[in-house]
């Protein structure tokens, strides 16, 4: 279901000098308040950490230039979504991007990434699995991992110690849909209820990554689980 599509060189550089140029205005934060993960993962002491910061873009010139990225993808039916630019101090570990309504429904829709940050060693993985819960925790422990066949060895082939912490190898127990390299003019696009993460790019010694996201629609979401 991810769907890849390609960025000029020139409108990546235009994005990047953009995103430099509103850094200062980032006024947005997203915490990891997790501090036993923080010490074993990264060993980080504080009690939390900054692990993204970020900005919506609300300037109608660039929303125009991102639109017009979001508009190469099939099937985007709402693209004046949320757009955000965020720089990633800590590997996202394994959630969705849904939203649960006050009435328990769940609003879908898709995620698009345009990284701005290249580097080999910077991976999103997309799984084909779905879910109705944003905090992947709450859906994982209704699940009986003893009973689910090994499908893969992304454990092997990636760092994704910040997966599912503390029970990383659960990644090689789900079915794959791609995984999504940072590498330059490379944009994607997924369901935001796909389950997906980002690699350990700390373990890298990478000091963040900077990229911009943009959340469309606001499909309503049956989840298969209970
Ligand atoms: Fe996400």
């Amino acid at each position: 279901m991810t769907q890849f599509k390609k960025i000029t060189d020139d409108v990546h550089n235009e994005l990047i000098e953009i995103f430099d140029n509103n850094l200062s205005k980032f006024d947005d934060h997203v915490w990891n308040t997790r501090a036993p993960m923080l010490k074993e993962l990264y060993n980080i002491n504080d009690e939390k950490h900054i692990q993204t910061l970020r900005m919506e873009i609300k300037d109608p010139s660039v929303r125009a230039k991102i639109r017009s990225i979001v508009n190469l993808f099939d099937g985007i039916d709402n693209v004046d979504g949320f757009m955000n630019f965020c720089r990633g101090y800590l590997p996202i570990a394994m959630h969705t991007d849904v939203s649960v309504n006050p009435d328990n429904t769940v609003s879908d829709g898709y995620t698009i990434m345009i990284p701005l940050t290249v580097d080999k060693r910077i991976q999103t993985i997309v799984w084909q699995e779905r879910m109705g819960y944003p905090v992947f925790d709450e859906w994982a422990n209704t699940i009986d991992w003893n009973n689910r066949v090994k499908l893969n060895n992304l454990s092997e082939k990636y760092n994704l110690s910040n997966g599912h912490w503390p029970k990383p190898d659960i990644v090689d127990y789900m079915a794959l849909d791609d995984v999504c390299q940072w590498s330059k003019g490379n944009a994607w696009c997924f369901k935001r209820s796909q389950i997906h993460c980002s690699t350990n790019f700390k373990a890298s010694s990478i000091e963040y990554k900077d990229y911009i996201l943009i959340q469309t629609g606001n499909d309503l979401y049956t989840p298969e689980h209970k």
